[in-house]
Formats: structure tokens, C-alpha cells, sequence
């Protein structure tokens, strides 16, 4: 979703000074406050358990942002892949994976990438406000963009899609400090060994640890919400507030912008961006499996094979506000880091130092919730079992172990990641 990380340096630097309401400010507990009763375990989509009352308004403030449908009259456009982040974020619950795929393109040419920034790159949205109905566009009628989106120029040779990922406990994974990531890199053995890369951080005017993203390409959920508004749906906001340039021609932002803001305003004063933010801080990891039997005895495999080498399968949060998310272990079944995984490369490069090579562990918790036939960050695995077959780079060590394994135990490992 971060467009491209030349473009986002330059916010970096002309945004060190702009207060930016980071989720300190999404409900704290009130003093003298009890947490709401709670059952022992939020169903998916749910809340986190023992929330106050004051934090479970603003999930559901938040999720309801996170439904609404934009228009032009609230700055969709002129490019956009979605209207609303729920028409993506929606298998399983809201807040869940999703059917879509975001297409980023470039040229690579040697070693060197270019992201075609002048032609609309690397992200190329799907959709422009063309195919709106007309109603809805009155505003704009000499506009002539197509109306399926950015065509990727015939210059570009790779081309990458990206599946939509659930979002389900990373308020968890937000209130993790950086040091927790940086030390489980150090501990990995040299073969295996990912990164926790330094990233852009808008709010905090300097590069911390990237968490977010298929490349750990962002450092917090706030800025995740304020870069999705601008790429998915073309609403500029107060850390992301220059418009996308649809083919890279500005003219289209004249003809093509339905509601025109202010020279120096932006389409979200920011209210949105911190509702989404307060939604997904909130939102509960899936409920923790129950692992009997045949999945059992694929836990150990799931061992053996050295797959929980990236697939940690338990982190502890740090300290928060919000008593929920303080010092809470959870079980992500990831390291948050980057790896090499060789020929599963997307062939594009992340934010910070990110190679084209390096692609983040998936979180296996909620497995089961994710569309079979879409696994790995394209989707190019039609089964849990191709996907472990399609490891390579650090992982081929894992996965050589995973093919040695008798069928018996392989049915028993796959058992374990569909009780995920
Ligand atoms: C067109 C579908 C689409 C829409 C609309 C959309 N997303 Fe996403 N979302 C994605 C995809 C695809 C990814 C993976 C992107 C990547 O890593 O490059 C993603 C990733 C994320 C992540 C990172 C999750 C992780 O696993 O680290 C967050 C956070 C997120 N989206 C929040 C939002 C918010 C907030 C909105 C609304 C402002 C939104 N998204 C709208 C498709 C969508
Ligand atoms: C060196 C680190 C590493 C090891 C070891 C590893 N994985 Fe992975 N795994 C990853 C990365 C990185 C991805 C995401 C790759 C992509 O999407 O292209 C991933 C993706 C997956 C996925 C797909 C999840 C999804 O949402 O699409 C499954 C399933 C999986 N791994 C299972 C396993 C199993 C089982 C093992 C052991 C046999 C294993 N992994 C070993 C790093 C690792």
C-alpha cells in the first residue's frame, strides 16, 4: 500500500513537524473505569476481552468507519482499488483477509528498480471514478481516465500482486516494542536469521521497526490507516496529503477530482484515520485453537521441521494504555521479520533497506479463516500443503524437512495448521 518509499520519504521529511493523535489518544482506561465482563475468549471479529466501556464505543466507532462507503464528495478517487476498507478486509469477519489483490509494477533492469512513479507506479490502482455511476460524477464530466484503474505501462517488467491480510490482534503486535523484534532476529540461527527492518515513522519523525505490510514496508497501525485511505481509496489525510497522480499525469487531477479541497487541505482531517486506527488496535486476535489428536502430534513436527524457526509461535506485548493490550502473550505464529525466500520473491523493493527478495513470515493465526486457494502473498498456492511446498530461500531448509516427512505425519502437520 505504501506507494513508494522515495514518495514516502518525502512526507518523512516535510512532516516532522505536524502533531499527528497517535492511538495513545484511543481510549486509555478512565480512572475508576472496570473493564466490561467479558467471556474468556472474543469471538473473531470481536473485540478485545475486557475492554472499558469508553474503549468498546470506540471500536465500534471505529469499525463503523471502517464499513462506510466513500463517495466522490468525500474525496474517493480519482484512482482508488475500494470504496470502504471492509469491501476488502471481510473473510471471516471485518477486519478479516480478503479476496483482493493490489497490483504493484516496475522495471527492473539489472539490479536497479524503477517504479515507473512518472507513468502512475508501483501501485497501480484498479479503479478510477469513471466507473461510478454517472450520477455520482457529475462534478467531473471532462474527466477521461479509464475506468478500470491505472493500465500498467508496457515498459514495466515485474509485476506482483498482493492478497489482502487479516487484521485480526495486531494491536497486539503494535504494542510489541521494537527491541522484542530486533532480539528475535539476533536469536535466530545464521541460515534462518530474518530482519527487523528500520522503516519510515511519520509520527515519531524517525525510522522504527516496519511490523505492517507483506514487506514490513510500515512501523504502527495509525500510519497503515492514513497510507490505506490515500492508496486503496485516493483520500488524501494529514500524513499522506498529497493526491495519487493517476498514469502520472497531473492533468488528471484537475479533470478527474469531483470535490477539490483547498491548496494545503486534505480530504481527512484525521477523524477517520484514528477511527480505523482505534478499530484495528481493538479488534481481538482469533480465539486460541484447540489442538487434540492428529494436530497434536503435528505441533511437535511443526517443531521439527524447524518451522516455528520463523513461525514464533508466542510474543509477549509491552507496556499500553490500554490495560488489554499490556503486557499480553499472544500467539501470532510469526516473528513480524523479514526473510529471503528465495524464488518466492515479488521482485519489488520495500521501505527502508527491504530487498526484493525479502518478504515478511505470514501470521498463521486465523489459517484457517484465509481462502485456501489464495496462500502466500500472491496467492500463487492452491493449498496450505502447496504453499509449504513453494518455501524456498531461508525456508528450504523447513521445507525439505516437511517433504521428508512420511504421508501419515504430513496429514498430521496439516491437521495442526487447520486448527490454526
Ligand atoms: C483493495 C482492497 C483493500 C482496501 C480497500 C483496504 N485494504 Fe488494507 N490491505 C490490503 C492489501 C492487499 C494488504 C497487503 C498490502 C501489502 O502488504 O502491500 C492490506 C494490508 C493492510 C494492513 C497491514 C496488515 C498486516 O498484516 O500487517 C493494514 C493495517 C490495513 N490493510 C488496513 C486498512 C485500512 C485501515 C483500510 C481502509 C482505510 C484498508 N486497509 C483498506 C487490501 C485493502
Ligand atoms: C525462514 C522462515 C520460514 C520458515 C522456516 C518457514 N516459513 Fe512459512 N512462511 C514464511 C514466509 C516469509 C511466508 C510468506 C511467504 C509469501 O507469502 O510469499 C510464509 C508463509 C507460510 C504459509 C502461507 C500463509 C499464508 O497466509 O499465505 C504457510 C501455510 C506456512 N508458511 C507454513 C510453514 C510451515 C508448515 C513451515 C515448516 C515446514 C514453514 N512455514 C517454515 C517464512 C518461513
Amino acid at each position: 500500500m505504501t506507494r513508494e518509499h522515495e514518495e514516502n520519504r518525502g512526507h518523512f521529511s516535510s512532516f516532522l513537524w505536524v502533531l499527528v493523535l497517535s492511538c495513545a489518544g484511543c481510549g486509555g482506561p478512565e480512572a475508576g473505569e472496570p473493564p466490561l465482563a467479558s467471556t474468556a475468549q472474543a469471538l473473531v471479529g470481536d473485540s478485545l476481552a475486557g475492554l472499558t466501556s469508553t474503549q468498546r464505543a470506540l471500536f465500534d466507532a471505529g469499525r463503523a468507519a471502517f464499513l462506510e462507503v466513500e463517495s466522490v464528495a468525500d474525496g474517493l478517487g480519482p484512482v482508488f482499488n475500494e470504496k470502504a476498507c471492509g469491501n476488502c478486509h471481510s473473510v471471516g469477519a471485518v477486519g478479516g483477509s480478503g479476496v483482493q489483490f493490489e497490483k504493484r509494477a516496475g522495471r527492473l533492469t539489472g539490479t536497479t528498480f524503477d517504479s515507473l512513479s512518472n507513468e502512475g507506479g508501483q501501485l497501480f490502482d484498479l479503479f478510477s471514478v469513471m466507473t461510478l455511476p454517472a450520477g455520482e460524477r457529475t462534478t467531473i464530466p471532462s474527466c477521461t481516465l479509464p475506468p478500470n484503474g491505472e493500465p500498467v505501462p508496457a515498459d514495466a517488467n515485474v509485476i506482483a500482486l498482493r492478497r489482502t491480510t487479516a487484521l485480526f490482534g495486531l494491536g497486539l503486535v503494535d504494542a510489541t516494542p521494537d527491541a522484542t523484534f530486533i532480539a528475535l532476529a539476533a536469536a535466530q540461527t545464521a541460515a534462518i536469521r530474518g530482519r527487523a527492518p528500520l522503516v519510515p515513522n511519520i509520527a515519531a519523525g524517525h525510522a522504527t521497526v516496519g511490523k505492517f505490510g507483506w514487506k514490513d514496508q510500515v512501523p504502527t497501525l495509525f500510519q497503515f490507516s492514513g497510507d490505506a485511505y490515500l492508496n486503496e481509496m485516493g483520500i488524501t489525510n494529514p500524513e499522506f496529503p498529497s493526491e495519487q497522480v493517476p498514469e502520472g499525469k497531473s492533468s488528471f487531477l484537475t479533470t478527474c477530482d469531483g470535490a477539490p479541497v483547498e491548496p494545503g487541505d486534505v480530504e481527512d482531517d484525521g477523524d477517520d484515520v484514528e477511527a480505523f486506527t482505534n478499530f484495528m488496535t481493538l479488534l481481538a486476535p482469533p480465539p486460541a485453537p484447540n489442538i487434540t489428536g492428529m494436530a497434536h502430534s503435528g505441533s511437535t513436527l511443526f517443531s521439527q521441521c524447524g518451522c516455528d524457526g520463523c513461525h514464533v509461535r508466542s510474543l509477549v506485548s509491552g507496556p499500553s494504555s490500554i490495560a488489554a493490550l499490556a503486557n499480553q502473550t499472544y500467539q501470532p505464529f510469526s516473528n513480524f521479520l523479514v526473510h529471503d525466500m528465495g524464488s518466492l520473491a515479488d521482485n519489488i523493493p520495500g521501505n527502508g533497506d527491504v530487498g526484493r527478495n525479502e518478504i515478511r513470515t505470514a501470521p498463521l493465526w486465523g489459517l484457517h479463516l484465509v481462502a485456501p486457494t489464495d496462500l502466500l502473498h500472491d496467492g500463487r498456492a492452491t493449498s496450505v500443503q502447496d504453499a509449504i511446498l513453494r518455501h524456498d530461500g531461508q525456508a528450504a531448509a523447513a521445507r525439505a524437512a516437511f517433504q521428508a516427512l512420511p504421508p501419515g505425519n504430513k496429514n498430521n502437520l496439516l491437521a495442526f495448521l487447520a486448527a490454526l
